[in-house]
């Protein structure tokens, strides 16, 4: 038995989103699955009646924060909002990116996801009942040569869901930040790399990532937790990959003077 019914989720039209929407709507809870794609979501809702496709750019303000009213009225208590919609692009060293790129990036990594929670969150704590889970990743931990801007967003969100937390004190409703490490069979690296799939293969060959699926089997089981019991923070990487110690760069040119 879940404390919870309604769940949206953000990005749902691929990858995380695609599977958490899937697994939650088998499971019972009535999804709405959001994204730009339509007709990804159209075919995802075409699974199940419990899922109510909705187009939705997470970076379009104004769309957000209308979007309870345009809900169907069986899906506009929200008792849980997943953050999922996200994305990285290029994996470029600081000074070689674009800077267009790093706008997208935090439009939508950042300010997407404060959008979608300024619009969810109020009626949550009306009621005394909600979850909110913010899907950030380990290069918000852990840096990484190109993980620049990206690695940043994700810190962003770690830390406002630490915060979060602590404004949500005298209430029931939950926060979790869900960071995971390398995961394959999402559109992840195909977006970052700009539709070069041999270069997004190659950030998976010769490993056993973790996929879609651990990452909905998660989000099921934080959903299952009692109410007394908050998750603040969930690392997951697949055991082929760890933390890889500081650089050194040995015989480096200082131009000292
Ligand atoms: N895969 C990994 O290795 C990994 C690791 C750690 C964290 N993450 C994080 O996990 C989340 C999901 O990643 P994923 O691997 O599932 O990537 P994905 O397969 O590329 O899916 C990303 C989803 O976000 C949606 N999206 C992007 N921009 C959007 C916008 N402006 N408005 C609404 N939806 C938008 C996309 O849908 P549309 O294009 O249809 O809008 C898509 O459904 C992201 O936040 C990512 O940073 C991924």
């Amino acid at each position: 038995m879940s404390l919870y019914n309604t769940v949206l989720v953000t990005g749902a039209s691929a990858g995380f989103g695609y599977a958490i929407a899937e697994l939650l709507a088998t499971n019972g809870y009535k999804v709405v699955a959001c994204a730009r794609r339509a007709e990804k979501l159209k075919a995802l809702a075409a699974k199940s009646s419990n899922i109510y496709p909705f187009e939705l750019d997470v970076t379009d303000e104004k769309s957000v924060e209308s979007i309870l009213s345009k809900l169907p009225a069986e899906f506009q208590k929200i008792d849980v909002l997943v953050n999922n919609a996200g994305l990285a692009l290029s994996q470029d060293k600081a000074f070689d990116c674009k800077v267009d790129e790093w706008k997208t990036m935090v439009n939508t990594n950042i300010n997407g996801l404060l959008y979608m929670t300024h619009a969810l969150l109020p009626q949550m704590v009306k009621r005394n009942h909600g979850y909110i889970i913010n899907i950030g990743s380990t290069a918000g931990c852990w840096p990484y040569t190109g993980g620049n801007v990206y690695g940043g967003t994700k810190a962003f969100v770690e830390q406002f869901s630490r915060n979060l937390r602590t404004d949500l004190k005298e209430t029931a409703v939950k926060v979790t930040v869900l960071k995971p490490g390398l995961c394959g069979n999402t559109e992840f690296s195909n977006v970052r790399f700009h539709g070069d799939s041999a270069k997004a293969e190659s950030v998976y060959t010769d490993t056993r990532s973790i996929g879609p699926e651990d990452i909905a089997n998660t989000v099921l089981w934080l959903l299952s937790t009692p109410a007394h019991m908050n998750v603040n923070d969930m690392e997951i990487m697949p055991v082929c990959q760890t933390y890889g110690g500081l650089a050194v760069t040995r015989k480096l040119n200082l131009n000292e003077i």
